[in-house]
Order: C-alpha cells, then sequence, then structure tokens
C-alpha cells in the first residue's frame, strides 16, 4: 500500500457546516487495505466519486483511530456530487498527499492562523495538531458574510487553549468590518521586532488575501507560511498542472504549504492560476 492507492471507505458522518459546505467523515483504518499511513494537518486527499471525477481535498481532521474528514464546498460537478453523497455511500481516497504545516519546537512562539473561508479546512486540522501539543494560537478567520464563518463552534469548544479568535466579514455582517489580512494589518500595528520575531503565521484562503499577507510579514520579518491552490489532475507529481512559475515547483508535491523564503521565488503567487488546460489565467 503507498499513498497513491486509492482505498474505497464508507462515508460514516455528514455535517452540514454551513449553507453549501460539508464535512464528510470515513475510516482509512477500516477494510483490508494493507497498511496506514499516518496523515498531518496542511496534507491533502484525492477523492473519487465513481463516475464523477477525482478532486483535492485537505484534511479538516484526523484522529488516532483513523477517521478522517474533508470539508467540501460546493463549487462544480464532483463537489456538488460529494454533496449528494449519504452516509454509507462510498468515495475513493488517495493520500495523504503533500507536504505539511511544520509547527515550531519553541513553545513560546506565538501561533496565528488566518484564514478565509473553506481556507480554514486545513488551518481546523492545524488547531487539532496545536492542542494535542498543548499550545495556544489566535485564530483570524474571515469571510465574505456571517454563513461563509465555518468551525466557530469547534474553536469556542477549545477556548482554553485559544488565546484569541477575531472573526471578520466583508459587509460586517458578523464580528468585525473587513478582511482578515486587513484585521491582522490592525492587529500588530503596535507590535515590535521582538514582537514579530517571536510569531508564526500559518494561512490558507483567497490567494489575494494570501498575497496580502504575505506582504505584511515579508515587511515585518515575520515567519509565514501560506498553502495554496491550483488545480489538480494527477495529484503526485507526474501531469506538470499544477506547476508554478518560474520554478517549477508543484503544488501536489513541493506543496500544498510554502514558506516565506519560496513565496518569494514564485512569481504566479498572487498573479496567476491556471486552467484545466494549463492556460494561464489572471488571478481574481
Ligand atoms: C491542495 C488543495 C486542497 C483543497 N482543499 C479543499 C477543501 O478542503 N475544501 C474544498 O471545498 N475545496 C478544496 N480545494 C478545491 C477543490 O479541489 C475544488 O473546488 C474542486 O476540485 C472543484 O471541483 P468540481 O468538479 O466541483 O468543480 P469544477 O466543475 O471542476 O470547477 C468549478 C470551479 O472550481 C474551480 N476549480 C476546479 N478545481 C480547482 C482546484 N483544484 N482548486 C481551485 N479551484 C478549482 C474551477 O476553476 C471552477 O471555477 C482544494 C484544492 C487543492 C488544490
Ligand atoms: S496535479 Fe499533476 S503534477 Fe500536480
Amino acid at each position: 500500500m503507498t499513498k497513491n492507492t486509492i482505498k474505497t471507505v464508507k462515508i460514516k458522518d455528514i455535517i452540514n457546516e454551513c449553507k453549501g459546505v460539508k464535512t464528510i467523515y470515513f475510516n482509512m483504518k477500516e477494510g483490508n487495505h494493507g497498511g496506514y499511513i499516518i496523515p498531518k494537518a496542511g496534507q491533502f486527499v484525492m477523492v473519487w466519486v465513481p463516475g464523477v471525477d477525482e478532486v483535492p481535498m485537505s484534511l479538516s481532521s484526523y484522529d488516532d483511530k483513523g477517521n478522517w474528514a474533508i470539508t467540501v464546498k460546493d463549487v462544480g460537478e464532483c463537489t456538488n456530487a460529494i454533496h449528494n453523497l449519504k452516509i454509507d455511500d462510498f468515495i475513493g481516497i488517495r493520500g495523504p498527499l503533500g507536504n505539511n504545516f511544520i509547527l515550531p519546537n519553541d513553545s513560546s512562539k506565538k501561533l496565528i492562523l488566518i484564514g478565509g473561508g473553506i481556507g480554514m479546512a486545513p488551518l481546523k486540522c492545524l488547531s487539532l495538531e496545536i492542542m494535542k501539543k498543548n499550545l495556544e494560537f489566535t485564530i483570524i478567520e474571515g469571510g465574505k458574510v456571517r454563513n461563509e464563518l465555518i468551525f466557530l463552534d469547534h474553536f469556542q469548544s477549545y477556548d482554553e487553549w485559544l488565546s484569541k479568535a477575531i472573526y471578520c466579514t466583508d459587509d460586517g455582517s458578523y464580528g468585525e468590518k473587513g478582511f482578515a489580512s486587513e484585521i491582522f494589518e490592525e492587529m500588530i500595528s503596535d507590535f515590535n521586532e521582538k514582537d514579530f520575531k517571536n510569531m508564526i503565521i500559518y494561512s490558507c484562503g483567497p490567494e489575494l488575501m494570501l498575497f496580502k499577507l504575505f506582504q505584511i510579514c515579508e515587511k515585518n520579518n515575520i515567519e509565514f507560511f501560506a498553502s495554496l491552490e491550483r488545480v489538480m489532475r494527477c495529484g503526485c507529481g507526474l501531469c506538470g498542472l499544477c506547476g508554478l512559475d518560474p520554478l517549477g515547483l508543484l503544488v501536489c508535491k513541493d506543496g500544498p504549504v510554502f514558506p516565506l523564503h519560496t513565496l518569494k521565488k514564485i512569481d504566479d503567487f498572487g498573479k496567476y492560476k491556471r486552467d484545466f488546460t494549463g492556460k494561464k489565467l489572471i488571478l481574481t
């Protein structure tokens, strides 16, 4: 068994997070699959819906018993098919794939998780790893409107580890009004060099938000990680569709998590994505 072997698993549970977003639970230890690879936060799986397609999805949680979860936004053909699945239906899972978020050994570091929309999925998984290590974290979650903010109950139920939770919406319908990057910039406005050195930012969400965060972190010398999305076909470094110019780094193999010093060298970051034919499009 390798991480690229498709495992057929039964859906154990389905949770409605908000309109258009569902979390799907399955168990990767069940069945005669001949091996088990422990995943890490930031990694993703290729989810195969028989007769439809195979799409990349970050893990939003996993536990010691082999229960994994993905949190899926219904945006097109395959994600819609996933939304129509029921408990006890089967899906194919390939993974865990890609790299992961790295947590520091130094427990004095201030960990800040900044996400937007469905980008909260891998950050929820990271928050579980942080709590397992008994570390504290701050969360800044942004969404266009109140309905886009997910996992609020999850974060509220773990407030022992939560130093601070800031929610924001573009229209001010919940929490602070503004983008997550603006809220972050405001939060650190009176921080000094020592504070910056002691912080690590983990982020996932719309790439223009990630790019803005990257610029703030670069300017202030803050350690920064971003999880990127690109269209994928193989998910394992074979087709080249998720390549980033000019280094040719592959989001599926070298990422999806990239540190600031690598992002600096990626011309595509914050500017271009590719469609399924490989054609470059301007990021909006
Ligand atoms: C590493 C990684 C992790 C991801 N994690 C999650 C997650 O946790 N939850 C989640 O809901 N989605 C996640 N995505 C995005 C998800 O893979 C796409 O939304 C999905 O592939 C769309 O498939 P579809 O058939 O439903 O849509 P399609 O009918 O193929 O397309 C609908 C729209 O989605 C866009 N799209 C298609 N594929 C991708 C893609 N791979 N990335 C970004 N946009 C895409 C298309 O350009 C189009 O605008 C992740 C993507 C990557 C690369
Ligand atoms: S999706 Fe094929 S190389 Fe990344």
